[in-house]
C-alpha cells in the first residue's frame, strides 16, 4: 500500500495504478474507520482492479456547533486497517490539497438536500456534494462506493454525478451492523455504556415496521406509529417515510421507500434507516426482534 498526501503524490501514484488499464474503485471517508468502511473496500476490492482510499475530514460538512475539532482520529488504525483490506493507495491530504487558496465552488443539490438530515444541518450536504465533487475529480475512478448507512448522502451524490455527467458510477453498499443491531458509525465512539445501550431502540424500530411490512402491512401512519413506540424514550430528531428517489413523503408504500430515523443521545446524534421494497437489502432486521418484547 502507498500512502500519499500531496497532490502530486497523488497523481504519480494514481499513474502507476492506472497502467494496464486497470479500473479504478474508490472509498472516500472521514477516518476512524470500521467494519462498515472495510464492506466498502471489499465491495470495491471485489469489483474492480484497484483500490484508492481518502481518508479526509471535510470541514466544509461540519456546521459551526458541530463535532469538527472533536472527531474521532486514529491515523495508525486507519492505516492498518487499508492496509489488512488490500487498499492500493491511502490518500490523506491536507486541508489545502483539498481546498487551494482561491477554491470557491460549491455544489448544491437541490431539494433533495433540504430534508430530513438537511433540516437539522443547514450547508451539511453542500459540503459533502462540494468535497466529493473535487475528490472525485482529483482520483477520477470508475466507481466510488457509498453506504446506504448514509442514505441521503448516497442519494445526493448519486444525483450530482447524473447531473453533472461526471464518468463515474456510484454505488450503493449496505448497512453494517453490530451483532445487536447498531448501525456502525465512528461517532458510536461518543456514547456512554448508558446511551449505547439505549441507542439500540433504533435498528429495534426500523425491525419492527419492516417485520410488519414483510407481513403485508403497506399502511404508512401504522408503520411509523409501530416504529415510533419504540423510540419513546429517545430524542427523536425525525421518523419519516420518504420516497428512496424524491425524498419526498409517501402516503402509500407502492414504489421503493425509505424508513429514516434520526435522535440525540447526550450530544451524540445517531441516524438509521431500512428500505422497504421487496428486494430490499434489509429484510433481514426483523431478527433483532427474536426475544424482544414488542
Ligand atoms: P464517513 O462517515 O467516514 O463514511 C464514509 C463512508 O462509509 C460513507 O459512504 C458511509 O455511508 C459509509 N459507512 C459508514 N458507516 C457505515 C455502515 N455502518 N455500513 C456501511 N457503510 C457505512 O460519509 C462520510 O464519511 C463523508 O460524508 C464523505 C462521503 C467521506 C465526504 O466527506
Amino acid at each position: 500500500m502507498i500512502r500519499v498526501s500531496t497532490r502530486p503524490d497523488l497523481r504519480d501514484a494514481l499513474a502507476n495504478l492506472r497502467k494496464n488499464d486497470a479500473k479504478l474503485g474508490f472509498v472516500p471517508t472521514m477516518g476512524f474507520l470500521h467494519e462498515g468502511h472495510a464492506s466498502l473496500i471489499r465491495h470495491a476490492r471485489h469489483s474492480c482492479d484497484r483500490v484508492v482510499v481518502s481518508l479526509f475530514v471535510n470541514p466544509k460538512q461540519f456546521g459551526p456547533n458541530e463535532d469538527l475539532e472533536r472527531y474521532p482520529r486514529d491515523a495508525e488504525r486507519d492505516q492498518e486497517l487499508c492496509r489488512r483490506e488490500g487498499v492500493d493507495i491511502l490518500w490523506m491530504p491536507r486541508t489545502e490539497d483539498v481546498y487551494p487558496p482561491g477554491f470557491r465552488t460549491e455544489i448544491h443539490v437541490q431539494g433533495l438536500s433540504d430534508p430530513l438530515c438537511g433540516q437539522m444541518r443547514p450547508g451539511h450536504f453542500t459540503g459533502v456534494a462540494t468535497v466529493v465533487a473535487r475528490l472525485l475529480g482529483l482520483v477520477r475512478p470508475d466507481r466510488a462506493y457509498f453506504g446506504q448507512k448514509d442514505f441521503q448522502q448516497w442519494r445526493i451524490l448519486a444525483q450530482m454525478v447524473e447531473d453533472l455527467a461526471l464518468p463515474v458510477e456510484i454505488v450503493r453498499c449496505p448497512i453494517v451492523r453490530e451483532p445487536d443491531g447498531l448501525a456502525l458509525s465512528s461517532r458510536n465512539t461518543y456514547l456512554s455504556p448508558e446511551d449505547r445501550a439505549r441507542a439500540l431502540s433504533l435498528s429495534r424500530a426500523l425491525a419492527r415496521a419492516m417485520s410488519a411490512y414483510l407481513a403485508g402491512e403497506r399502511q404508512t401512519d401504522r408503520l411509523l406509529a409501530m416504529a415510533r413506540r419504540h423510540l419513546a424514550d429517545l430524542d427523536v430528531e425525525y421518523l419519516e417515510l420518504r420516497d428512496l428517489d424524491s425524498l419526498q413523503a409517501v402516503s402509500t408504500l407502492d414504489t421503493h421507500a425509505v424508513l429514516a430515523v434520526a435522535a440525540r443521545l447526550g450530544q451524540t446524534r445517531l441516524i438509521d434507516n431500512a428500505i422497504l421494497a421487496p428486494d430490499s437489502p434489509d429484510t433481514d432486521l426483523p431478527r433483532l426482534l427474536e426475544g424482544a418484547f414488542l
